[in-house]
């Protein structure tokens, strides 16, 4: 009885140490951070999300980018590599991932925060600064395989639809050539059978479309012809189809384009 009284007590000491060490603390100590402002009349930073990229961090939570993705831009002290046999620190600076370490202000308003722990990809707390092209987000989320062609990101093409289209092109429709859209998701390509029996039914269409009847330096009839003729016809957009972004792609790359962590100096963040 007397060992399952310093059991329990022992037990409670540990866990209730912990709880105030790591939990309780830091709490008290960073509760009443505020966004920062260096003259009276400057917008205060972080600015905290709202509407569509509001909408969209709930996207990135329930699509799993986090366990690929950090949101956490290193001191410079830290991420070495070696030049010339000399070691240097501070990779994160040095690839762009933000201006500045980041610190416990640049996530007041993030609830829960998204730090992340691997990074299978690139850090993104300060991608809507690195890349603020939409057009290249939708592109990428549908296949990152369309960006580089060596990407081990899975396709998102799931948060897009392929639709036929009704008068003309939408000016959201995605511009990416046939080979990405006839199946969203994957790299799509007729076999030269399949290839043989297009050209069969509308070679001149596409002949006339592709080349404007321009006089060419390959010939369509033979083999090697064929297939560069193939390669062009791939990268051109299809004539009926279009590949448009659903609101949850929308909403998605409007909270990217948010993240501008690290974009503003802070006074505690020195290094
Ligand atoms: C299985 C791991 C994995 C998952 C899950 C993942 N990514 Fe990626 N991501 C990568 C890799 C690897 C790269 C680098 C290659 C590339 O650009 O495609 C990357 C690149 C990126 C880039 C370009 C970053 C830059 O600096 O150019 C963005 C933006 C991005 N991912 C967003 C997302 C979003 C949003 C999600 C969730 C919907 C997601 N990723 C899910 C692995 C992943």
């Amino acid at each position: 009885m007397d060992r399952g009284m310093v059991i329990f007590v022992g037990a409670l000491l540990t866990f209730s140490s912990s709880w105030l060490g790591l939990v309780l603390y830091p709490y008290w100590q960073l509760q009443h951070e505020q966004p920062y402002k260096k003259d009276e009349g400057d917008i205060a930073y972080p600015q905290p999300l709202e509407g569509k990229a509001l909408a969209g961090k709930k996207v990135y939570q329930q699509n799993g980018c986090l366990y690929c993705h950090s949101q956490q831009v290193r001191s410079e002290k830290f991420g070495n590599w070696w030049e010339d046999g000399v070691e240097k620190t501070g990779s994160d600076i040095r690839r762009s991932y933000g201006l500045r370490r980041t610190v416990s202000r640049d996530y007041i308003y993030d609830n829960p925060t998204m730090l992340g722990t691997m990074r299978t990809g690139p850090d993104l707390a300060n991608i809507g600064v690195r890349n603020p092209s939409e057009a290249w987000h939708h592109t990428h989320m549908l296949n990152p395989r369309s960006a580089n062609e060596w990407s081990i990101m899975p396709s998102f093409a799931f948060l897009y639809t392929r639709e036929k289209i009704v008068g003309s092109r939408s000016d959201k429709a995605l511009s990416l050539g046939r080979e990405w859209t006839v199946k969203p998701g994957y790299r799509w390509r007729p076999s030269s059978k399949e290839w043989d029996e297009i050209l069969a039914r509308r070679g001149e269409t596409i002949v006339t479309q592709l080349l404007g009847g321009q006089p060419t330096d390959f010939d369509t009839k033979t083999p090697e012809g064929k297939t560069r003729l193939l390669e062009l016809w791939l990268t051109s957009p299809e004539e009926e189809y279009q590949v448009l972004p659903t609101g949850e792609a929308d909403a998605l790359v409007a909270y990217l384009l948010a993240l501008r962590k690290a974009e503003v100096p802070l006074p505690e963040a020195k290094e």
